[in-house]
């Protein structure tokens, strides 16, 4: 699957419940499952390249897995040194958090990932894991992956995160349930909060308040997670930018969390002008429920704030302010720079190559809306880029390349696409 070529859309009226499940909820049920005493059992796990990497992993590290097809159950009497390398895959997630849950096991554990993956930034969770008497090693002074853990003892710590990011936080708190004392996480803007959420649930002693949480080291261990995973706000959102961006359209996004953290983006397409609204059905760890989504004429917007509520989303929006009367502005986000890929320029190298103005600062991108033109668009493996020109393509044709990342994440997305629009893949 290397070239796919979209044709534009017209109108159309949906109704979704297959979108993939939640890839950040679906890594952490597996990871959080070798704390508890006793079986979980995950539902609607996403079974995508990512998140499968997390349960392989899990089973290396000697947990026993029960996989039906439909419900995932898996008990574990401890963390077990593994015969394997560690493989994430493409997955900062993985790596961040598997970081976090190993440092502090017996045993010797070695964390590898793709090419992309082995140039990511893993610093922010080696040095403040190091601080407390983790054993790290790897290139760069323990920054690229492969690392190599060598579990020890971890000192309680205060810990001042200079960056909003839930893979660090969730790093933090993982090595905190096994530290020799009460820890505290503080971090610049609330980050999304599924960590916190699902430990709590299954009785870790774990209290946020505002930006502060602290965290209790588990004296015993936790209880079995029994979730059902909902739709992942971030994939919703590639259908949620088809409907607004093409004339007479609505779609209906359902089963999604409706977590604050995560629905930014529905929120800024809102500002946008789409008619967007949300019908909360469920709650249980997470607020869940369908996201109704109709087309407008779309205006420009500033994003500023809450960058971590909808980094993900990012691309996808930049399609939506492609399509919107007006300059667009992105700013605070140069997080982006250190995602799948270095997703500032790949926005603005794709948007340029579709024939629409924009400008690239260090911390973000301007776009002026215009006609999108069609055009071959290299994803660069970067699974978000590629979805989101493929949306592009329902404006005016596309021709998107590089195409394999998308499993990483939505291995379903051509199946629902093609209830929008032709596609030939190649
Ligand atoms: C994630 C956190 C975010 C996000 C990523 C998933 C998570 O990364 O971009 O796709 O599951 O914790 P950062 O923590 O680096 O912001």
């Amino acid at each position: 699957m290397s070239l796919a070529k979209v044709f534009p859309a017209s109108k159309f009226s949906l109704n979704i419940s297959e979108i993939a499940p939640d890839k950040s909820i679906s890594h952490r049920s597996v990871m959080f499952a070798m704390l508890a005493d006793g079986t979980s059992e995950i539902k609607n796990f996403l079974r995508a390249e990512d998140t499968l990497n997390s349960l392989e992993i899990v089973k290396n590290l000697g947990a026993k897995v029960d996989d039906d097809g439909d419900i995932i159950k898996i008990s574990s009497d401890g963390i077990k040194e593994p015969f394997e390398i560690l493989d994430c895959g493409n997955s900062g997630t993985g790596m961040r958090l598997f970081c976090g849950l190993l440092s502090s096991a017996n045993g010797h554990f070695v964390l590898t990932g793709d090419k992309y993956l082995r140039s990511r930034p893993m610093k922010r969770v080696t040095q403040p894991l190091r601080d407390i008497g983790a054993i790290f090693d790897g290139r760069d002074d323990s920054n690229l992956a492969p690392l190599s853990i060598r579990g020890s003892s971890l000192k309680a710590f205060t810990y001042d995160s200079k960056i909003a990011s839930a893979q660090v936080k969730s790093c933090m708190i993982l090595a905190a349930l096994r530290a020799d004392g009460e820890c505290v996480y503080t971090e610049p803007e609330l980050s999304r909060d599924h960590t916190e959420r699902m430990l709590k649930g299954m009785g870790a002693e774990i209290n946020v308040d505002g930006l502060k949480t602290t965290i209790k080291p588990m004296n015993k261990l936790l209880n079995p997670l029994k979730i059902r995973v909902p739709a992942d706000p971030s994939s919703a959102f590639f259908f949620a930018v088809a409907a607004a961006i093409t004339p007479d359209s609505n779609i209906v996004l359902e089963g999604v969390t409706l977590n604050e953290t995560r629905i930014e983006a529905f929120k800024a397409l809102e500002c946008m002008g789409a008619n967007i609204r949300y019908e909360n059905i469920d709650n249980k760890y997470e607020p869940t429920g369908n996201i109704y989504v109709k087309y407008a004429t779309l205006k420009a917007i500033t994003i500023e704030d809450k960058i971590s509520w909808l980094i993900d989303e990012l691309p996808a929006l930049s399609i939506a302010m492609a399509c919107a009367n007006g300059t667009s502005v992105v700013k605070n986000a140069e997080e982006l720079r250190v995602k799948e890929s270095d997703r500032i320029s790949t926005i603005v190298n794709g948007l340029n190559a579709c024939g629409i103005k924009t400008r690239e600062y260090n911390d973000g991108y301007t776009v002026t809306g215009g006609e999108l033109k069609s055009a071959l668009v290299n994803s660069e493996g970067d699974h978000r880029i590629a979805m989101s020109f493929i949306i592009a393509g329902l404006k005016c044709g596309m021709q998107v390349r590089d195409l394999d990342c998308i499993n990483t994440s939505f291995p379903n997305f051509f199946e629902l696409l093609k209830k929008i629009t032709k596609i030939e893949i190649s």
